[in-house]
């Protein structure tokens, strides 16, 4: 039979870090929130396992998420982690106190007794803790496992039920046993055998959206990104022709990127794909502008608007998929934190847009996951491993007015940059590295000639995130060969320098 652990979702910050932690144990682990499935769906589904999640609340709250306490006695094993350990408490006749003053937050050590959900965990380790409540009085039945200096009960079980609790957050890395806890479960209690892949994931996602989007047209707006592009050969897997994408090219691409999407995208997979080429109507909207807000605001809603125009042409569709991945999805609800750059992206596209469904394929993924279901698809490593690009293109990368020769100035540079770094292997160690046009002229000079031409700015970082970056340390000798390069064989560009800061005080993109 097929093994599927089930993480009920209560509302903890943590829930989809629990799924992917169950699936790097290679476990397919699916994400229901606790109102969004019934208890005769639970036992109809057969779940190897049960996770209850984190949450917010008190088990007292009158509000707080509660769930049937007929779950404990489906015979299939729990794990409730926080929250979710309380509420097992609290459903089980146990009791949950409120410890204001000796609220446990971050790295703690615990004291493990003997459990097989402890198994190969020295009896005191590292865990993460983040609670105000606690269990204070155990259910019947039950035995308390661990402890810390401030919690009586950081972990209970009824062995003989397959029910496990524990106060603290084993899918954080700070646990440093976290992973070997959630083995212990998925493994020895569960029973599973470990043989899901992100091949399953495709197999089964083609599966569902074959059947739930059977004879609709489904809209994908493609960017050249990864996400879009797993999205739209995933999606296209399941529905073939019945899947349209637009790719609108704004002409803000870097060298023979626009061709090279239309290549892999229609020459490889044959994928029903319009190109629209408006490069001279983005340039009419940008002509005299300098400020960066401003040319970011005036992409982002002419993006939308081309978008919407071939949408029209193609006659009423009424799905859109997006490339939204998890990571997207704590972005936009993290509140707002102070606008430093409007980021464009595609993800944007349906507050306007008018459509009957949107599909998110790869909403519950992290980025490197994506990435191995693209690999797993077939697309090109060259794509699969693409670094970063923004959405509003090299028009942030030149700075100051845009216009069709300082474009093509810069996609030269930056495509001989890139080179010479790839030639040394650079990715395994930058996270992103391109050209910027500045608007800095200055004075050089060739064989007896006078010249007057631009200064490129060479940029390349090192994160692990995208929120603080450093300067890579590229050797001098690849920025050597790089400014050789430039200004030896693009006209107009008489001037090299390397961009030596981090971020912050800097951001990554110039602008
Ligand atoms: P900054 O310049 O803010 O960039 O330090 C951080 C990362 O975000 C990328 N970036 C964008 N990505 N739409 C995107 O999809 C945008 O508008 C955008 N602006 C910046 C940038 O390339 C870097 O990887």
């Amino acid at each position: 039979m097929e093994e599927k652990i089930l993480v009920l979702d209560f509302g903890g910050q943590y829930n989809q870090l629990i799924a992917r932690r169950v699936r790097e144990q290679q476990v397919y682990a699916e994400i229901k929130p606790y109102n969004k499935i019934t208890l005769e769906e639970i036992r109809q589904e057969k779940y190897t396992g049960i996770i209850f999640t984190g949450g917010p609340n008190s088990v007292y709250d009158p509000k707080s998420p509660h769930y049937d306490p007929e779950i404990l006695n489906l015979g299939i094993p729990v794990l409730g982690i926080c929250y979710g350990a309380q509420l097992m408490a609290y459903m089980a006749g146990g009791v949950v106190s409120s410890a204001e003053k000796s609220s446990e937050y971050g790295k703690t050590i615990f004291r493990a007794k003997a459990s097989r959900l402890f198994k190969d965990v020295p009896e005191e380790s590292q865990c993460w803790m983040s609670h105000t409540d606690f269990i204070s009085q155990v259910p019947e039945g039950f035995t308390t496992t661990a402890t810390t200096d401030k919690c009586p009960c950081a972990a209970m079980e009824d062995d003989s039920r397959k029910l496990y609790s524990v106060q603290f957050h084993p899918e954080v890395t700070h646990c440093i046993y976290g992973n070997q806890i959630l083995h212990n479960f998925l493994f020895d209690i569960c029973g599973c055998k470990g043989t899901w892949n992100m091949d399953d994931f495709v197999e089964r996602s083609v599966a569902y959206y074959k059947e739930k989007l059977a004879g609709k047209r489904v809209l994908c707006a493609l960017s050249g990104g990864v996400d879009s592009a797993v999205a739209a050969v995933l999606l296209h897997k399941a529905i073939g022709t019945n899947l349209v994408c637009v790719f609108v090219d704004h002409g803000l691409l870097r060298k023979n990127e626009g061709d090279w999407v239309e290549s892999i995208f229609r020459g490889q997979f044959g994928i029903n794909l319009v190109r629209a080429n408006v490069q001279d109507t983005f340039l009419s909207a940008l002509a005299g502008v300098t400020e960066p807000e401003k040319k970011r605001k005036i992409i982002g809603e002419l993006f939308i608007r081309v978008f919407e125009e071939e949408a029209r042409k193609l006659g009423k569709i009424p799905v859109l998929v997006q490339g939204t991945i998890y990571p997207d999805v704590v972005e936009s609800g993290a509140g707002d934190a102070s606008t430093i750059k409007s980021h464009h992206n595609v993800g944007g596209l349906p507050e306007r847009m008018d459509f009957e469904e949107i599909v998110e394929p790869l909403r519950d993924l992290f980025k490197d996951e994506v990435r191995k279901v693209g690999l797993a698809l077939g697309i090109p490593k060259e794509l699969v491993f693409r670094q970063p690009f923004p959405g509003p293109g090299l028009a942030v990368r030149i700075i100051g007015e845009i216009t069709f020769e300082k474009l093509e100035l810069l996609r030269e540079a930056d495509a001989i940059f890139r080179e010479e770094l790839e030639k040394d292997d650079i990715r395994s160690v930058a996270s992103q590295y391109f050209a910027v046009l500045t608007n800095t002229q200055s004075v050089g000079v060739i064989g007896d000639s006078r010249t007057y031409g631009y200064t490129v700015a060479l940029r390349c970082v090192t994160t692990d995130d995208f929120m603080t970056a450093d300067w890579t340390r590229v050797p001098f000798e690849v920025l050597e060969r790089a400014s050789l390069r430039i200004t030896g064989e693009v006209p107009g560009i008489n001037r090299i320098t390397y961009d030596i800061t981090s971020k912050p005080p800097a951001t990554v993109e110039w602008e």
